[in-house]
């Protein structure tokens, strides 16, 4: 008999770890893989729309039942922050590839790294954008045009009064919804956990700020013909991608903090400046992102395509970090010699081009590629 209990708790402390290791994978990330259905399916007060979203807190689940209509945008906003992350970091060693739908990025965002740093604000900036947006183009029902005051700097003949993004409604509804799952963690003060919650609400407020500062004012010319005698103004949102490349800056001068034993973060180097709420921060070094490993849930470079006469992050010496790579040739079809025939078609000769190509090899298993190995 007490064997049986023993075996019965020991059953229950694994069950338990499992358990919490997949809620650190799970997110609401994963709003942005398994797509939301459109806001006018959901019925209004009907709970298993918010019980059957995957990766949300309890926090956000309540918030998903209170504004049903807002998760489309929250998922849009996601795939939005994570797209634009692959362009930012589509030549470097991580290349924020997303790993399945349940986890996402997969268990590399449970170190404190500057890669989750960036990902965490640049996905918390995608809900601020997508929702702004929605707010303006009537999608939702709590929110609509920018109510911001005009800028005193606007020319006194031009109107203000265009239908502007909301970014004040969208960056308040981000910071509820995407911060909730932070705040309803409760770590002792100066453990490592709260450290990472502390990173964590930096990094979402330094993306929500990067949207909301960099919206500018619209202007759209009327009157006769081209003459441009009167303006109408509003609010607009940035493009995303100059966010991304804002972002990106962020994530180079990216601060290292530690927690105090009083539960604050503080600079590692205080000769640095402290960060402002507009830096990135982080509490843990970068994995090793060019050999695969299952802990840190780095998937590693082999494979990679590398640019051979690059000194960047995508040349071939660090991208390969150093282990070499295959060179293959790839053939491209293209449409080439067009002429035009009257009238009206276009005829065209198939081209074939053959384009050298480097690529980082398998590490250490013998290499599928079609030719050996170049120089080391
Ligand atoms: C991902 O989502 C698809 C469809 O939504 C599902 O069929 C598949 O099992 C999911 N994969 C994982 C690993 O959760
Ligand atoms: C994987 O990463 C961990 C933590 O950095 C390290 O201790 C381990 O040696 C690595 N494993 C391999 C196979 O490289
Ligand atoms: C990103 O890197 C992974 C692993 O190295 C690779 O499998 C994937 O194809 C890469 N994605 C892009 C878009 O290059
Ligand atoms: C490779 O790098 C060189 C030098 O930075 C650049 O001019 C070239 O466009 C790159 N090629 C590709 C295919 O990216």
């Amino acid at each position: 008999m007490p064997g049986m209990l023993l075996l019965l708790l020991l059953t229950t402390a694994l069950l338990s770890s499992c358990v919490q290791l997949l809620a650190g994978a799970h997110s609401w990330w994963s709003l942005a893989m398994n797509p939301v259905q459109r806001p006018e399916l959901f019925i209004i007060g009907a709970q298993p729309v918010c019980s059957q979203l995957p990766g949300l807190s309890p926090g956000q689940r309540k918030l998903c039942q209170l504004y049903q209509e807002h998760m489309a945008y929250i998922g849009e906003g996601a795939k939005m922050g994570i797209k634009e992350c692959q362009y930012q970091f589509r030549q470097r060693r991580w290349n924020c590839s997303t790993v399945d739908n349940a986890s996402v990025f997969g268990r590399v965002m449970q170190i404190g790294s500057r890669e989750t740093a960036f990902t965490y604000a640049v996905s918390a900036a995608g809900v601020v954008n997508a929702i702004s947006r929605a707010c303006r183009e009537g999608e939702l029902s709590t929110c609509g045009c920018s109510r911001t005051a005009r800028p005193k700097d606007l020319p006194r003949d031009w109107l203000w009064g265009g239908c502007g993004d909301n970014v004040d409604y969208g960056y308040r509804f981000a910071k509820e919804f995407v911060d909730a799952r932070e705040r309803e963690k409760n770590f002792a003060k100066g453990s490592e956990e709260q450290g990472r919650v502390l990173m964590n609400l930096q990094n979402n407020e330094a993306g929500r700020r990067a949207v909301y500062k960099m919206a500018d004012v619209a202007c759209k010319c009327h009157g006769v013909s081209g003459s441009c005698s009167l303006k109408t103004c509003w609010l607009q949102l940035a493009e995303f991608r100059k966010v991304g490349d804002q972002l990106k800056e962020k994530y180079d001068s990216a601060a290292a903090m530690r927690i105090t034993r009083r539960g604050r973060l503080e600079l590692v180097n205080s000769r640095f400046n402290p960060p402002t709420p507009e830096d990135l921060v982080y509490v843990e070094p970068s994995p090793d992102y060019c050999r695969r490993n299952e802990t840190t849930g780095s998937l590693g470079t082999q494979g990679r395509l590398c640019n051979k006469t690059s000194d960047g992050m995508d040349g071939c010496e660090l991208m390969c970090c150093g282990r070499g790579y295959d060179q293959f040739k790839s053939v491209q079809v293209e449409r080439c010699h067009c002429k035009f025939h009257w009238c009206c078609f276009v005829k065209c000769k198939k081209c074939t081009e053959i384009i050298d190509q480097k690529k980082n090899q398998d590490s250490g298993e013998p290499t599928s590629a079609p030719q050996p190995p170049l120089s080391r």
